[in-house]
Order: structure tokens, then C-alpha cells, then sequence
């Protein structure tokens, strides 16, 4: 057990507050899990893929590979890089850097949402520093141009001295973006088309029911992790909850106990919680899903929302660091209510936020540096993931089916076994 991991109060396991959003078809939804979970709770057992599954470890220590993992996923595909209540009023901004692309998004004085490389077009200075923020224009530090919040450049100091240029061809280069289900989602290869409908499919009116776009951001912290996959495997898993998590998740979970389904290229991992052992034989229309199953709806590559249809909501989104032995986490709290003046309720949401980020860096990243570590001395051998663990299988086995889809001659692809 770590440090942090020490340090997190047992009594500080986030209250699960039930929902008011649950309705309809989601609820439909919700009704049909929990009874697979009942089943599963009953029976001692849960999910399973149709065969164990091999991943060689070399596949997260090949820079090569990794380097490849950007180009043919990573800036190919439409990655959810900000909530829409992060840009929430007009003359909004947000700017990150992704997968070492410095971007910024704005929402303009009529609303719209537009995405740019956050690069000056006179010498390329960056132009805001990372964060959120509210302006009318974009100004850039190092000699004050000034770009509206659709990107057009729209002002240059001294620029009687400066000489002639066509202005109209120098704005902020745009990057495909498309607001969906509350979720701003980015392409980071200028002049890629978003089919956002095609790429979400039938996970559309999954994330629809969660109501992102009604949420408001409580908090968001930063922490670093090992390789981009060993972080993202711990996600979809609750296989490791009795173990691992035995004084945190674990008292609020079962272990080993879930159900998996997926969407396309996205999944979800749903966990029964304990609570559920009090319902088993209770009649269906009494269930309630939010306080009986823990949801994790995964956004491919790697943006999980966790808490689901309830008030309070843990959003965890890893991506590649620098190298190939690092990734970057952004760790958010959304709640469904304004953010709340009252301290006791600040002082809940603060214990969520510090429980959160205690588990998933002080238990799962720790653990983690530990088997980039493992897998760094034990090269040309596999990891193997079991049968009950189908939504690691599946990120997998999506990351190989889009590497291939979108190689290009000369990148390397990812080892796989045969079976
Ligand atoms: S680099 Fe931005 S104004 Fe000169
Ligand atoms: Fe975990």
C-alpha cells in the first residue's frame, strides 16, 4: 500500500447520491444491467471474453510503435478534448496540449465552438497558456497580434511599420471540431473530416442519457502515469478492486463482478456495487440502477466517465506523455447542480476530488509504474488477460484493428499473438 494510498479516510468513499436523470429508454437500459449484475452477484460469477488474450510486452516499450500510435490513432481520430461546460459562457476558451499538439478551443460571441493549433502565425509563438479562460480575442504574447475567437487574424501592432501580407490567409490554423452529448470533440490533423455520428454509432444516445451537456466542472487536477495502455487497463477491470483497492473502491464494490458491452470502437465496464446484495430478490420496478451499479462509459481511446446517470461524476482521460513510458492524465469532477456556495457541500466535493485522484494515482498509477517496470525486464514475453477481463481484451483488440485501418507504409504495427 502506498503513502497515498494511506492516507485516503475509509469513511471518505464518495456518498453514491441517486439521480434524477435516469428516465425512459436509459433507464430501460439501466434495468437490464443491474438484472445481469443480480445474475452475476447470485451466481459468483461475471462477464467473460471467448478466450484469454496475450499482449507482448514489447508493444509498450517500442518507441517506434508509440511514435506510430500517434500518428495512426491519436491524430486520426476525434478525441473528446474538452467538456462543453468547460467552455460554458460565450468568449470561452480552453487550451491543452495533446499528444505534444499545443490546441485551443474557444466558444465565439455567437456560441459556436471552433478548434486551432495554439500557434501564432506570425513566428509561431504559443498564444495562451494552458487553461480556461474568457476573452474577445486571442492575443498573441510576443509581439501582441491579435486573433478573433474564430481564429481570423484580426489585429497587428505597428502594422503601418510592418509591410504588406495578405492577413486573410494568416489566421489560426482550424482543426476539425465537432460539440456533441456535451463533449467537444477534436481532430488534430487539419483537414480530416469528423463523422462524429459514424464514429460514436449506438454509443450516442448512451453518452446522450448521461446529460454532459447540463453538468458544471468542479474541479480539474493533472497527474502524470506510466505508458498510455498500462494506464488505460486499469480502468476496465474490476478485477483487481479486492486486491488493489481493498480499503478504497473495494468497500463500495464487489471484486470481479461486471458486465461489458460495447459500442463500436467504445465500451462500457459496469461494476456491481455492494448496495446490490441487498436487493437480489426485491421487485424490478423498486431497482435503483444508480445505487446499485457503477458505470464506466469509455470513450475510445481513453476518456472514462465514471459515476454515470448520479449527481457527482469522475472523469479520467489519459493520454501519451512524451515518451513512451509516460502518459498524462487530465482527472475531473463534474456535478449535475451549479457548483454549490454552501462549505459543507464544497468540503464533499473536495473529499471526492482527493478520494478520486488518491485512487487512481496512489493504487492504480503507482501500481502501474511498476509494470512499465515489470514489462521493461521481461521483453519478448506477454502480458495475459483472462476471460473475465473482456473490456481490457477490447481496447486491445480495437488499438490493433485501427493501427492496421490506418497504416501507412513505413510505421511499424503492433505485435499481436496469433491464436
Ligand atoms: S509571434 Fe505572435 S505576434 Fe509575433
Ligand atoms: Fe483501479
Amino acid at each position: 500500500m502506498t503513502e497515498l494510498a494511506d492516507a485516503v479516510e475509509a469513511d471518505a468513499v464518495p456518498a453514491y447520491l441517486p439521480s434524477a436523470v435516469l428516465d425512459g429508454a436509459a433507464r430501460e437500459d439501466a434495468i437490464a444491467m443491474m438484472r445481469r449484475l443480480i445474475a452475476h452477484t447470485r451466481n459468483k460469477t461475471t462477464d467473460q471474453a471467448e478466450s484469454t488474450f496475450e499482449e507482448p510486452v514489447d508493444n509498450y516499450l517500442d518507441e517506434e510503435l508509440f511514435a506510430a500510435e500517434i500518428e495512426l490513432i491519436f491524430k486520426r481520430i476525434p478525441l473528446p478534448l474538452a467538456l462543453s461546460c468547460e467552455l460554458p459562457t460565450k468568449n470561452s476558451y480552453k487550451a491543452i496540449e495533446v499528444v505534444g499538439v499545443p490546441v485551443v478551443m474557444t466558444r465565439d460571441s455567437k456560441g459556436v465552438v471552433h478548434a486551432m493549433l495554439n500557434v501564432c502565425r506570425h513566428r509561431g509563438s504559443l498564444i495562451c497558456k494552458e487553461g480556461t479562460g474568457t476573452s474577445r480575442a486571442l492575443t498573441c504574447p510576443y509581439h501582441a497580434w491579435s486573433y478573433g475567437m474564430d481564429g481570423s487574424l484580426n489585429g497587428i501592432y505597428g502594422e503601418h511599420t510592418f509591410g504588406e501580407f495578405d492577413k486573410s490567409s494568416r489566421g489560426l490554423i482550424t482543426l476539425p471540431v465537432v460539440e456533441k452529448a456535451g463533449l467537444i470533440f477534436v481532430c488534430l490533423t487539419p483537414g480530416l473530416v469528423i463523422d462524429i455520428d459514424s464514429w460514436l454509432g449506438d454509443f450516442t444516445p448512451v453518452l446522450e442519457s448521461l446529460k454532459l451537456d447540463e453538468c458544471h466542472l468542479f474541479s480539474s487536477r493533472m497527474m502524470p502515469g506510466p505508458n498510455w495502455k498500462v494506464a488505460i487497463e486499469g480502468y476496465l477491470e474490476g478485477y483487481h478492486f479486492a486486491s488493489l483497492h481493498k480499503d478504497t473502491v473495494f468497500k463500495t464494490n464487489l471484486s470481479n463482478t461486471a458486465i461489458f458491452d460495447s459500442f463500436g470502437a467504445h465500451e462500457r465496464v459496469s461494476f456491481a456495487l455492494r448496495e446490490i446484495e441487498n436487493h437480489l430478490d426485491d421487485p424490478e420496478e423498486t431497482w435503483d440502477p444508480t445505487a446499485n451499479v457503477g458505470v464506466i462509459n469509455w470513450i475510445f481511446p481513453g476518456f472514462s466517465i465514471a459515476g454515470g446517470w448520479r449527481q457527482r461524476m469522475a472523469i479520467g482521460f489519459p493520454l501519451p506523455g512524451t515518451s513512451v513510458t509516460e502518459s498524462m492524465t487530465e482527472q475531473r469532477i463534474l456535478v449535475r447542480t451549479p457548483i454549490p456556495d454552501d462549505e459543507q457541500e464544497i468540503h464533499e466535493l473536495e473529499v471526492m476530488r482527493d478520494w478520486f485522484y488518491d485512487v487512481t494515482y496512489g493504487e492504480d498509477y503507482i501500481t502501474g509504474f511498476g509494470v512499465q517496470k515489470g514489462v521493461s525486464v521481461t521483453g519478448g514475453k506477454t502480458q495475459i488477460f483472462g476471460r473475465n477481463e473482456p473490456g481490457v481484451q477490447y481496447v486491445h483488440r480495437t488499438i490493433n484493428r485501427l493501427m492496421t485501418e490506418h497504416h501507412r507504409e513505413g510505421l511499424p504495427l503492433p505485435r499481436v499473438i496469433e491464436r
